[in-house]
Formats: C-alpha cells, sequence, structure tokens
C-alpha cells in the first residue's frame, strides 16, 4: 500500500533526515503514497500579526512550494492541497480574488522548479466558475508537465465534496439513461471512477493545520480509511519539520481497514 522508507545503516544527509529519523524511534518510516493538506489559518496568523488576512495567505502561497519540496524529495507519489473551495466564495470579493490569483503567482514563479524536479500539475474541481487568468496559469503548468512522472501536485480549486459527489451522481444517471452503464454493475469502484481523483489512489495521510478538527466538505469519498492528522500550527507556520512528525505519527500508526 505504502512505500517502507528506513534511514536504518544510511548515511543521514541533513538535519532534516536525522530530526525525521528520530520521530521515528523505530526508524521505520512508510512514505503516504499520497498525502492531502488542509492548509488552514492564514487568517489568524495574519490577525495576530497584526496583518491583513490576504498577508496569511501570501505567507501560506511560499508554505506551499517548501512542502511540495519536501514531499517530492521524500518519495511521496501525491500531493493533494485544499486551495479554494466551492464554499470560500462567501469570503469578501478582495480576498476572494486575492486567494484565486495566488494559484497563477505560484505556477508563474515556480513553474521551472516544478518542472526541474519532475513533478505533475493538476487541479480538481469546478474548474468552469474560475476566473479565465487562473485557469489560464493552471492550464499551461499542466501542459507543461503533463510527461513529468515525479510527484502529482494536485490543487484542488473550487472544490467541494458535495459538488464532487452530485456531478458523479449525474454522470452515473446520463450514463445509465444513455445505456453506456447498468444500475447492477455500480460498484464502489465504479463511483470512485466517477470523482475527480479517478485516476489517484486514495490519500493515506490527511493533514489539517490550525487546529480544527473537521473536513470541510473536502474529499469525504476518499477518505474513508486515511489516517487524519491534526496540529495547532496555522498553515504559514508549517514547515518540513511537522510535515515529518506527521509522517512519523503515520508511520506508527496500524492501519486496519475494518479488520483486526
Ligand atoms: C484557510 O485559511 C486557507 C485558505 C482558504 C486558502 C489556502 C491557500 C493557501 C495556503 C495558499 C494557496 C497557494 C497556492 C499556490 C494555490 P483561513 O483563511 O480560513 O484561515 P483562518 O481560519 O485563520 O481565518
Amino acid at each position: 500500500m505504502f512505500e517502507k522508507f528506513s534511514f536504518k545503516g544510511a548515511k543521514q544527509k541533513n538535519k532534516r533526515d536525522n530530526d525525521l529519523n528520530k520521530d521515528t524511534a523505530k526508524s521505520e518510516l512508510h512514505i503516504p503514497r499520497h498525502i492531502a493538506i488542509i492548509m488552514d489559518g492564514n487568517g489568524r496568523w495574519a490577525k495576530e500579526r497584526g496583518l491583513p488576512r490576504v498577508a496569511g495567505h501570501r505567507e501560506g502561497m511560499k508554505v506551499v512550494k517548501k512542502i511540495v519540496r519536501e514531499a517530492s524529495r521524500l518519495g511521496v507519489e501525491v500531493l493533494t492541497m485544499y486551495a479554494f473551495s466551492t464554499e470560500n466564495w462567501k469570503r469578501p470579493k478582495d480576498e476572494v480574488e486575492f486567494l484565486l490569483k495566488l494559484p497563477e503567482q505560484f505556477l508563474t514563479t515556480y513553474l521551472k522548479e516544478l518542472i526541474d524536479n519532475n513533478v505533475q500539475v493538476r487541479i480538481m474541481g469546478d474548474t468552469k466558475q474560475l476566473p479565465p487568468h487562473t485557469l489560464r496559469a493552471v492550464n499551461i503548468a499542466k501542459e507543461r508537465t503533463k510527461d513529468n512522472d515525479g510527484m502529482i501536485l494536485n490543487f484542488a480549486l473550487n472544490y467541494g465534496s458535495r459538488y464532487e459527489m452530485t456531478m458523479a451522481l449525474k454522470n452515473i444517471s446520463e450514463d445509465i439513461l444513455a445505456g453506456h452503464l447498468n444500475v447492477n454493475d455500480i460498484t464502489e469502484d465504479v463511483i470512485s471512477n466517477y470523482l475527480l481523483t479517478s485516476a489517484l489512489p486514495d490519500p493515506d495521510l490527511l493533514i489539517r493545520t490550525s487546529g480544527e478538527i473537521r473536513l470541510s466538505n473536502f474529499m469525504l469519498w476518499q477518505l474513508a480509511y486515511t489516517e487524519l492528522w491534526f496540529t495547532n500550527v496555522y498553515w504559514p507556520d508549517f514547515n518540513e519539520e511537522h510535515l515529518h512528525e506527521a509522517i512519523a505519527h503515520f508511520s506508527r500508526r496500524t492501519r486496519r481497514y475494518g479488520g483486526v
């Protein structure tokens, strides 16, 4: 299910690897194939510093870069990041506009590095509602990285699990009506194939920052057996060591998938 990763007997490359090793105690790490992250706490981070909320989002973008780099270095296969939810439209207009400029800013600034690191960029969400400039930047990044076979960086953008499931249900119904699908052939795998993550494994580890303990309409089907890890750290303060801590916790858990 996931790759075994051990530093036992290996020459430790840097301080980060040392920390990661120390965290696991038994020195055997399982690097999750798929990590999903709810990046939360940007607003509170900014407020505590007397800054506007968007300053927190800007800082959060820099953290995205750090975590993408580190996850890719560790051999994570898929990193899904919740960048904008279908509910985020309820925020003040200025904040929405700022949030929807971030993917563009991020991809323009770091596309070369993503390409150099063999990262493949994807997006999941209701892309029809996105401003053309956001969609354009994402499509360029998707196109330019489509042949990369390293880590998949999957941005959840205008994403909501209920939207995703509603669309899946509509598409299944249409396929039944068109005679492409038989009701008796509907299985869990078939439903998974109608979701926006159809080509991806389910997340092994979910990280949510900022102390909130909820899923906020994020990957509700896909998280059925995912290990959940919550931290009080605000997203702009999240760093490589926190990622290591989450992976170390994940490595110590026993996943039984309903068995014994
Ligand atoms: C939630 O924090 C965070 C978001 C709605 C946006 C997350 C986006 C980023 C971290 C940057 C995205 C970067 C790229 C490259 C797409 P909040 O504002 O709800 O925080 P609060 O709960 O403290 O108010």
